[in-house]
C-alpha cells in the first residue's frame, strides 16, 4: 500500500496528466499541472558554471545564456586531486542555482577517458574510475548541500562523440563493472544524486534509456539510487520500453507525442499503470524537494564566485617540467609573454557546457611586472596557418628578453562536444612557434591551455611546461600566481599523457565501425595499460611537480594479514623537505602478487592531498576495504578477492613507487569449483581436497607396471624431459587419462569427479 501526500496526489491525477509529466514542457522545464497545483521543475547545464537560457533555448551552446561564471572544466578540477576543491565548486554552483531558481544542475560529467581523442574529455574527470567517482561525489555533495539537485552524466559508457546517438559500446561484464560502471558506482552509493542522466549511446546493443539492467537492476536495486532518471537531451528511443526499463523523464519536450504513446500503452495493457505511477512518484518527489528547499532572496555574486574559480584553478594547474628551477619566475627579469592565449586565453570548451562568462581574466592583464614585460601574439588560432609576421615578431621578442613564456594550446576547433579529435597534435603553427622561439632563447616556458593530452615534439627544447587545462575565466590570475611563485603548483595529471597516439590502449579500434564500438582493451584503460606493459609515456597518470620537495617514510600496515571483510589501516609519513610551503598528493596503489586472474600491475585505491609547511611532517592514513583487492568475477557475477599476497605501494604517480609493503589477504568467498571430465590434473591438484584425492589415485595409477614402463621408455628415448612430463600431466584433462594410463576405467574417473564435487 503506497501512502503519503504524493501518492494521494497521484491518485487525483488523470492518466493523461501522469503521462504528461514524463517529458519536458520545453528545453529546460518539466510540465506543471495547474489543476492540481503541481509546479514545473527548472534545470540548467552544468557542469562548470550556469548556462541558464532565458530566451531561445538549445542543448548545443549555440544561443546566449545569462552572464555567469565559468569555473575550471572537469579536466582541470580532477587535476586538483582534491575533494575539497570539487566540493567547493559544487557548493558555489549550488548557491548560484538557488539565486537563479534552478532546481537541478546538469552535472557532473563523469565518463571515463577511454581515449585522449574523445572530443568531450575536457568535461570529464579521469581515465581512472576511482578518481572520477571521488571527484564527482564531492561535487554532488557540494551542490546538494545547497539543496539543489544534480544530474551526474552520461550514464554510461559514453566515451566517444563519434555517432554518440546511435553507437553501441560493446564490452564484457568485467570491463563494465571495473571501469565504466565503477566510475559512477561510488558516487551514487555515497551521495544519492537526486537525478541521473542516461546517455545517448547503446550498451551491448541496448539504448541506455531502455536498459533495465542499467537503470533499474544496477542503479536502483544494487546501488540504492532513489532519484529520477532523465534522458540526455534527445536520447529517447522507444518511450514505452524506456518507461519499463526505469527511464523516468524525457528531455526536452516531445511535443506531446510520446506522452500519448504512454497513454495508449497503458490503455492497451502493454504497460501497467503502476509502472507509470512509480515514475511520476519519482519525478514529483524531486520536484517537491526542490520547491521545498528554494531559498528566496539568494543572490548571484559574480565577483565573489570569480575568486572561487581562481582558487579552484590554482589547485588544478600541473607543473610538468621545471629544469634548472626556472620557475618560479623572478620579477625584474625581462620577460616575453608570447602567444594569443596570453591575452585571450582558451579557458572552456564548446557545446552544452559553454558559459557566457561575465569576465575573462588573462595572464597578461594579471601580470604585475609590466615594465619588464613585452607581449607578442605569435600565432592566430582561427586557422592552423603560420603568420610569418607574427612569428618573426615573437622570435624578436624572445631574443630581446631573458625569458620567454609561450601561451599555447588547442583552439576551439580542435576539441569540442559533438566530434572526436583525429590526432593528438597541437596546431603546427604553434609547434613551429615554440621550436623557433626555443632556437633563440634558452629559457622557454610553455603554458598549455587544452582539455586533453597533446603530443609535445618540443619537450626537450623547453625548460618548463605548465598544464593549465581549460582553466575557467580566472585562469589568467591563477597562472600568473603559479608562474611567479605566489602559489605552489599542486595539480597532478588525472590521465596519462602518451608519447604518441599509436601508444594508446584502444588506438586500433576507437570509434568502432558500423555503430559498434568494441572495447577490446577491456580493463586495460589508461595507466592500467601503460604500467602493465611497462611502457614509456610522456607523463604518467598522477604526475606533477612542486616548487618544494617531499620525503616519504614509515609506510605502515596495521596488519600483515587480513581477511577480506576486515579493514586494512595503512599509514605513511610525508615530510616537506624543501623551502616552500606546498601540497602533495599521496597516492596509494594495490598490486597483486601472483594469482590466476589477469589484472593490471597496479590500481589506484586511495589518495589524499595534504598541505605541508617547510620541514613539516604529517601522517597520512588510509583505510582499505575488500574492494581495494577485488576484481569482478564474471562467472559469479560478483566482486571477488583472490587469496594471496598484495603489495601496498605508495608513489608519486602510477609509474614511480616509493614505498611498498606486502599484505596477505584471505578470501572469505571462494568460488565453488565444478569438476568435469575436462578438468585438468593441474586444476584438481590446486584444490587441497582434490590434491589429497588425486595424489592417492595417481600414485596408484602411476605405479602400475604398464605406466612405469611407458614413463621409462619416454625418458630413455629422449622424447620427454621431466619438465615436459610435469607440464603434460598438469595440463591433461581427466578424460585423457583413459588413453594414456592403462588400466584406468571411466567409472573410476566419474566416481572421482562425484567425490570432488561433493560439498
Ligand atoms: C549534452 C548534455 C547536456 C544536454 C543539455 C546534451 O547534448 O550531452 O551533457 O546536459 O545536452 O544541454
Amino acid at each position: 500500500m503506497k501512502t503519503g501526500k504524493l501518492w494521494e496526489l497521484i491518485k487525483e491525477m488523470t492518466l493523461e496528466e501522469k503521462a504528461s509529466l514524463c517529458s519536458g514542457a520545453d528545453f529546460w522545464r518539466t510540465k506543471s499541472v495547474g489543476r492540481l497545483g503541481i509546479p514545473a521543475l527548472a534545470v540548467s547545464d552544468g557542469p562548470h558554471g550556469l548556462r541558464k537560457q532565458e530566451n531561445a533555448a538549445d542543448h548545443l551552446g549555440m544561443n546566449e545564456s545569462i552572464k555567469a561564471v565559468c569555473f575550471p572544466a572537469g579536466c582541470a578540477v580532477a587535476a586538483s586531486f582534491s575533494r575539497d576543491t570539487a566540493r567547493l565548486l559544487g557548493e558555489t554552483l549550488g548557491k548560484e542555482c538557488q539565486a537563479e531558481a534552478i532546481g537541478v544542475v546538469l552535472g557532473p560529467a563523469m565518463n571515463i577517458k577511454r581515449s585522449p581523442l574523445c572530443g568531450r574529455n575536457f568535461e570529464y574527470y579521469s581515465e581512472d574510475p576511482y578518481v572520477s567517482s571521488e571527484m564527482a561525489a564531492a561535487y554532488v555533495e557540494g551542490v546538494q548541500g545547497q539543496n539543489v539537485g544534480t544530474s551526474p552524466k552520461h550514464f554510461m559508457a559514453n566515451n566517444q562523440e563519434y555517432r554518440r546517438m546511435t553507437s553501441s559500446s560493446v564490452m564484457d561484464e568485467r570491463t563494465m563493472r571495473e571501469i565504466y560502471l565503477a566510475s559512477f558506482e561510488g558516487m551514487v552509493k555515497k551521495t544519492k544524486p537526486w537525478t541521473i542522466m542516461n546517455s545517448y549511446n547503446r550498451i551491448n546493443g541496448t539504448y541506455l534509456c531502455e536498459s533495465r539492467e542499467m537503470l533499474t537492476d544496477i542503479l536502483r536495486d544494487e546501488w540504492g539510487f532513489d532519484g529520477f532518471v532523465v534522458t540526455d537531451w534527445g536520447a529517447m528511443n522507444d518511450r514505452v520500453s524506456a518507461l519499463k526499463a526505469g527511464c523516468d523523464l524525457e528531455m526536452p519536450s516531445s511535443g506531446g507525442i510520446t506522452d500519448a504513446e504512454i497513454v495508449e500503452a497503458v490503455k492497451a495493457g502493454s504497460i501497467s499503470e503502476e509502472v507509470l505511477d512509480e515514475t511520476v512518484y519519482r519525478i514529483l518527489r524531486i520536484t517537491y524537494r526542490c520547491m521545498a528547499n528554494r531559498k528566496e532572496g539568494a543572490v548571484l555574486d559574480l565577483e565573489a564566485d570569480h575568486e572561487v574559480a581562481r582558487r579552484i584553478e590554482e589547485e588544478s594547474i600541473v607543473l610538468l617540467k621545471n629544469e634548472d628551477g626556472i620557475l618560479p619566475l623572478k620579477k625584474g627579469k625581462k620577460t616575453a609573454f608570447i602567444g594569443k592565449y596570453a591575452k585571450n586565453p582558451r579557458y572552456q570548451g564548446g557545446g552544452s557546457s559553454h558559459i557566457n562568462s561575465f569576465r575573462v581574466e588573462s595572464a597578461w592583464e594579471m601580470a604585475e611586472d609590466k615594465e619588464n614585460m613585452i607581449y607578442a601574439q605569435g600565432y592566430d588560432d582561427a586557422e592552423d596557418v603560420t603568420d610569418e609576421e607574427l612569428l618573426k615578431e615573437a622570435v624578436k621578442a624572445a631574443q630581446d628578453a631573458e625569458v620567454a613564456v609561450i601561451f599555447a594550446g588547442l583552439p576551439d576547433s580542435f576539441e569540442s562536444e559533438g566530434y572526436d579529435r583525429k590526432h593528438l597534435r597541437m596546431p603546427d603553427c604553434q609547434n613551429r612557434l615554440i621550436k623557433e622561439v626555443a632556437a633563440v632563447q634558452p629559457n622557454v616556458i610553455v603554458v598549455l591551455h587544452n582539455g586533453a593530452p597533446v603530443e609535445m615534439p618540443w619537450i626537450n627544447k623547453v625548460k618548463a611546461v605548465l598544464e593549465v587545462y581549460l582553466g575557467g575565466q580566472a585562469v589568467g590570475g591563477a597562472t600568473v600566481d603559479i608562474l611567479y611563485g605566489k602559489t605552489n603548483p599542486s595539480g597532478r595529471l588525472p590521465e596519462t599523457f602518451p608519447i604518441r597516439l599509436e601508444d594508446t590502449p584502444c588506438y586500433l579500434y576507437y570509434g568502432g565501425e558500423n555503430d559498434v564500438s568494441e572495447y577490446r582493451e577491456g580493463i586495460f584503460v589508461g595507466y592500467r595499460y601503460y604500467t602493465s606493459k611497462n611502457m614509456k609515456t610522456l607523463f604518467p597518470f598522477g604526475y606533477g611537480l612542486s616548487y618544494t620537495s617531499f620525503r616519504y617514510s614509515g609506510l605502515n600496515l596495521e596488519k600483515k594479514a587480513v581477511k577480506e571483510s576486515e579493514i586494512l589501516n595503512v599509514s605513511v609519513e610525508v615530510t616537506n623537505t624543501g623551502m616552500a610551503a606546498g601540497k602533495e598528493v599521496v597516492q596509494l596503489y594495490v598490486s597483486p602478487k601472483g594469482g590466476k586472474v589477469i589484472r593490471p600491475v597496479r590500481e589506484l585505491r586511495a589518495f589524499d592531498k595534504i598541505e605541508l609547511m617547510p620541514g613539516e611532517k604529517k601522517t597520512v592514513r588510509f583505510a582499505l576495504d575488500s574492494r581495494a583487492f577485488s576484481y569482478w568475477n564474471s562467472k559469479n557475477h560478483d566482486w571477488h578477492v583472490e587469496t594471496g599476497d598484495y603489495e601496498i605501494q605508495v608513489g608519486k604517480n602510477a609509474s614511480e613507487m616509493l614505498l611498498a609493503e606486502i599484505v596477505h589477504v584471505e578470501s572469505e568467498k571462494e568460488i565453488p569449483r565444478e569438476y568435469t571430465l575436462n578438468s585438468t590434473v593441474g586444476d584438481i591438484l590446486s584444490d587441497p581436497k582434490g590434491k589429497a584425492v588425486m595424489e592417492q589415485a595417481m600414485g596408484g595409477m602411476m605405479s602400475s607396471p604398464e605406466a612405469a614402463q611407458m614413463a621409462e621408455q619416454a625418458a630413455a628415448g629422449g622424447v620427454m624431459n621431466t619438465e615436459m612430463l610435469a607440464a603434460m600431466m598438469e595440463g591433461m584433462p581427466l578424460r585423457q587419462i583413459l588413453s594414456f594410463i592403462p588400466g584406468v576405467k571411466k567409472e573410476d574417473l566419474l566416481g572421482l569427479i562425484t567425490f570432488l564435487n561433493e560439498k
